[in-house]
Protein backbone atom coordinates (compact mmCIF):
# COMPACT_ATOMS: atom_id res chain seq x y z
CA UNK A 1 0.00 0.00 0.00
CA UNK A 2 1.16 3.50 -0.83
CA UNK A 3 2.00 5.63 2.05
CA UNK A 4 -0.20 8.42 2.34
CA UNK A 5 2.18 11.86 1.33
CA UNK A 6 1.99 13.99 4.46
CA UNK A 7 3.57 10.63 6.66
CA UNK A 8 6.31 9.98 4.73
CA UNK A 9 7.26 13.64 5.09
CA UNK A 10 6.85 13.29 9.11
CA UNK A 11 9.21 10.50 8.30
CA UNK A 12 11.47 12.87 6.80
CA UNK A 13 10.85 15.19 9.00
CA UNK A 14 9.05 14.80 12.09
CA UNK A 15 7.53 18.21 13.57
CA UNK A 16 4.97 19.15 15.98
CA UNK A 17 2.57 16.25 17.95
CA UNK A 18 2.28 14.28 15.03
CA UNK A 19 6.29 14.03 14.62
CA UNK A 20 6.26 12.90 18.57
CA UNK A 21 3.46 10.20 17.88
CA UNK A 22 5.34 9.07 14.29
CA UNK A 23 8.65 8.79 16.67
CA UNK A 24 7.02 5.93 18.76
CA UNK A 25 5.93 4.17 15.96
CA UNK A 26 9.06 4.56 14.11
CA UNK A 27 11.03 3.14 17.16
CA UNK A 28 8.45 0.03 16.79
CA UNK A 29 8.55 -0.23 12.68
CA UNK A 30 12.31 0.14 12.46
CA UNK A 31 13.36 -2.11 15.80
CA UNK A 32 13.98 -5.13 13.65
CA UNK A 33 16.63 -3.33 10.69
CA UNK A 34 18.39 -1.76 14.22
CA UNK A 35 18.88 -5.05 15.47
CA UNK A 36 20.45 -6.35 12.23
CA UNK A 37 22.63 -3.52 12.02
CA UNK A 38 23.51 -3.85 16.02
CA UNK A 39 24.75 -7.79 14.92
CA UNK A 40 27.13 -5.99 12.17
CA UNK A 41 28.01 -3.60 14.16
CA UNK A 42 29.09 -5.05 16.82
CA UNK A 43 29.51 -2.41 19.76
CA UNK A 44 33.12 -3.34 21.76
CA UNK A 45 34.28 -1.39 24.69
CA UNK A 46 35.34 1.96 24.26
CA UNK A 47 34.71 1.87 21.06
CA UNK A 48 33.61 5.53 19.62
CA UNK A 49 30.39 5.44 17.54
CA UNK A 50 28.35 7.69 15.57
CA UNK A 51 24.47 7.20 14.24
CA UNK A 52 23.20 9.66 12.08
CA UNK A 53 19.70 10.32 11.77
CA UNK A 54 19.69 8.62 15.38
CA UNK A 55 16.04 9.61 15.58
CA UNK A 56 13.88 7.96 18.98
CA UNK A 57 17.65 7.40 19.89
CA UNK A 58 16.39 3.83 20.67
CA UNK A 59 19.60 2.12 18.97
CA UNK A 60 22.04 4.48 20.05
CA UNK A 61 20.78 3.54 23.73
CA UNK A 62 21.66 -0.14 22.95
CA UNK A 63 25.03 1.14 21.33
CA UNK A 64 26.31 2.88 24.35
CA UNK A 65 25.20 -0.23 26.73
CA UNK A 66 27.81 -2.46 24.55
CA UNK A 67 30.69 0.33 24.00
CA UNK A 68 30.94 1.89 27.34
CA UNK A 69 33.29 3.61 28.62
CA UNK A 70 33.50 4.79 24.26
CA UNK A 71 31.47 7.82 23.17
CA UNK A 72 27.52 6.77 21.72
CA UNK A 73 27.20 10.25 19.41
CA UNK A 74 23.62 11.00 17.87
CA UNK A 75 22.86 13.69 15.24
CA UNK A 76 19.30 14.25 13.87
CA UNK A 77 18.22 17.58 12.36
CA UNK A 78 14.56 16.89 13.84
CA UNK A 79 14.26 19.14 17.21
CA UNK A 80 11.24 16.57 17.77
CA UNK A 81 12.99 13.67 17.34
CA UNK A 82 16.04 15.13 19.22
CA UNK A 83 13.19 15.75 22.40
CA UNK A 84 12.32 12.17 22.14
CA UNK A 85 16.26 10.69 21.88
CA UNK A 86 17.05 12.64 24.68
CA UNK A 87 14.52 10.78 26.73
CA UNK A 88 15.21 7.88 25.93
CA UNK A 89 19.45 8.44 27.21
CA UNK A 90 18.82 10.62 30.22
CA UNK A 91 21.22 8.45 32.14
CA UNK A 92 24.07 8.01 29.24
CA UNK A 93 23.52 12.00 28.44
CA UNK A 94 24.12 12.74 32.51
CA UNK A 95 27.42 10.58 32.89
CA UNK A 96 28.74 12.01 29.44
CA UNK A 97 29.26 8.82 27.59
CA UNK A 98 26.19 9.87 25.24
CA UNK A 99 26.02 12.89 23.08
CA UNK A 100 23.06 14.04 20.92
CA UNK A 101 23.35 16.66 18.74
CA UNK A 102 21.51 18.73 15.76
CA UNK A 103 22.64 17.94 12.34
CA UNK A 104 22.16 16.46 9.05
CA UNK A 105 24.73 14.49 6.90
CA UNK A 106 25.93 17.28 5.20
CA UNK A 107 27.06 19.11 8.66
CA UNK A 108 28.23 16.67 10.94
CA UNK A 109 28.77 18.84 14.45
CA UNK A 110 31.93 16.19 15.30
CA UNK A 111 35.64 17.03 14.94
CA UNK A 112 37.75 14.79 12.23
CA UNK A 113 38.18 11.38 12.68
CA UNK A 114 36.43 11.02 16.12
CA UNK A 115 34.70 8.11 15.24
CA UNK A 116 35.76 4.25 15.21
CA UNK A 117 32.23 3.12 12.93
CA UNK A 118 29.22 5.08 12.30
CA UNK A 119 26.10 3.99 10.59
CA UNK A 120 22.53 5.18 9.38
CA UNK A 121 19.67 3.39 8.87
CA UNK A 122 16.47 4.40 6.84
CA UNK A 123 17.99 8.29 6.42
CA UNK A 124 19.28 8.30 2.80
CA UNK A 125 16.22 8.73 0.83
CA UNK A 126 15.96 12.16 2.74
CA UNK A 127 19.83 13.52 2.22
CA UNK A 128 20.33 16.68 -0.45
CA UNK A 129 23.14 15.68 -1.46
CA UNK A 130 24.82 11.78 -1.34
CA UNK A 131 28.46 12.82 -2.22
CA UNK A 132 28.33 15.73 0.71
CA UNK A 133 26.88 13.16 3.52
CA UNK A 134 29.69 10.72 2.58
CA UNK A 135 32.19 13.47 2.53
CA UNK A 136 31.05 14.11 6.07
CA UNK A 137 31.18 10.79 7.04
CA UNK A 138 34.71 10.20 6.04
CA UNK A 139 35.88 13.46 7.50
CA UNK A 140 34.74 12.13 10.84
CA UNK A 141 35.55 8.85 10.87
CA UNK A 142 39.31 7.70 12.02
CA UNK A 143 41.39 6.23 9.07
CA UNK A 144 40.51 2.41 8.75
CA UNK A 145 37.18 3.11 10.30
CA UNK A 146 33.84 1.37 9.29
CA UNK A 147 31.03 2.76 7.76
CA UNK A 148 27.48 1.21 8.04
CA UNK A 149 24.63 1.97 5.83
CA UNK A 150 20.80 0.75 6.01
CA UNK A 151 18.47 1.06 3.17
CA UNK A 152 16.35 0.14 0.92
CA UNK A 153 17.23 -0.72 -2.15
CA UNK A 154 15.84 1.55 -4.98
CA UNK A 155 16.62 -1.19 -7.69
CA UNK A 156 13.03 -2.65 -6.33
CA UNK A 157 10.37 -0.97 -8.61
CA UNK A 158 7.43 -2.10 -5.92
CA UNK A 159 8.84 0.54 -3.49
CA UNK A 160 8.60 3.57 -6.14
CA UNK A 161 4.99 2.36 -5.82
CA UNK A 162 4.82 2.39 -1.88
CA UNK A 163 7.29 5.73 -1.26
CA UNK A 164 6.34 8.89 -2.44
CA UNK A 165 9.08 10.46 -4.61
CA UNK A 166 8.24 13.82 -3.44
CA UNK A 167 10.10 12.65 -0.28
CA UNK A 168 11.79 9.99 -0.83
CA UNK A 169 14.79 9.60 -2.89
CA UNK A 170 15.80 5.83 -3.64
CA UNK A 171 19.38 4.80 -3.99
CA UNK A 172 20.14 1.85 -5.90
CA UNK A 173 23.17 -0.22 -3.98
CA UNK A 174 25.40 0.61 -7.17
CA UNK A 175 24.73 4.20 -6.68
CA UNK A 176 25.35 3.94 -3.45
CA UNK A 177 28.44 1.98 -3.62
CA UNK A 178 30.01 4.50 -6.43
CA UNK A 179 29.68 7.79 -4.15
CA UNK A 180 31.51 5.47 -1.50
CA UNK A 181 34.19 4.87 -3.62
CA UNK A 182 34.07 8.75 -4.92
CA UNK A 183 34.69 9.73 -1.81
CA UNK A 184 37.35 8.58 -0.59
CA UNK A 185 35.54 4.56 0.55
CA UNK A 186 37.04 1.27 0.45
CA UNK A 187 36.58 -2.43 1.08
CA UNK A 188 32.59 -1.72 0.01
CA UNK A 189 29.95 -4.96 0.06
CA UNK A 190 26.44 -4.67 0.36
CA UNK A 191 24.07 -7.75 0.62
CA UNK A 192 20.12 -7.58 1.21
CA UNK A 193 19.76 -8.81 4.48
CA UNK A 194 17.10 -12.08 3.98
CA UNK A 195 15.27 -11.37 7.60
CA UNK A 196 14.59 -7.68 6.72
CA UNK A 197 14.45 -7.20 2.82
CA UNK A 198 16.82 -4.00 3.58
CA UNK A 199 19.85 -3.69 2.02
CA UNK A 200 23.37 -3.41 4.48
CA UNK A 201 25.95 -1.93 3.02
CA UNK A 202 29.33 -1.66 4.55
CA UNK A 203 32.74 0.66 3.69
CA UNK A 204 35.91 1.19 5.34
CA UNK A 205 37.56 4.71 6.01
C1 LIG B 1 12.72 7.02 9.06
S1 LIG B 1 13.54 7.87 10.37
C2 LIG B 1 14.76 6.65 10.88
C3 LIG B 1 15.24 6.86 12.28
C4 LIG B 1 16.18 5.78 12.83
N1 LIG B 1 17.44 5.82 12.11
C5 LIG B 1 15.56 4.42 12.75
O1 LIG B 1 16.10 3.55 12.03
O2 LIG B 1 14.52 4.20 13.38
C6 LIG B 1 14.50 9.06 9.48
C7 LIG B 1 15.35 9.95 10.36
O3 LIG B 1 16.27 10.66 9.50
C8 LIG B 1 16.35 11.98 9.93
N2 LIG B 1 16.82 12.80 8.77
C9 LIG B 1 16.08 13.47 7.86
N3 LIG B 1 16.88 14.10 6.98
C10 LIG B 1 18.16 13.81 7.34
C11 LIG B 1 19.44 14.18 6.82
N4 LIG B 1 19.55 14.97 5.75
N5 LIG B 1 20.55 13.74 7.45
C12 LIG B 1 20.44 12.93 8.56
N6 LIG B 1 19.25 12.53 9.09
C13 LIG B 1 18.13 12.97 8.49
C14 LIG B 1 14.93 12.32 10.41
O4 LIG B 1 14.89 13.45 11.26
C15 LIG B 1 14.55 11.02 11.10
O5 LIG B 1 14.92 11.01 12.46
Amino acid sequence: MAKPEFIARQSAHPTGLFGHLVARVMAFDTAGANRRLLQRLDPKPGEAILELGCGHGRTLRQVSAKNAPGLAAGVDPSGVMLRVARGHLRRGLASGQVRVAEGDAAHIPHADESFDKAFTVHTLYFWVDLRAGFQELHRVLRPGGELILGFHDGADPALHEELPDSVYTLHTAEEVAAALEAEGFHDITSAIDEKTGLTFAHARR
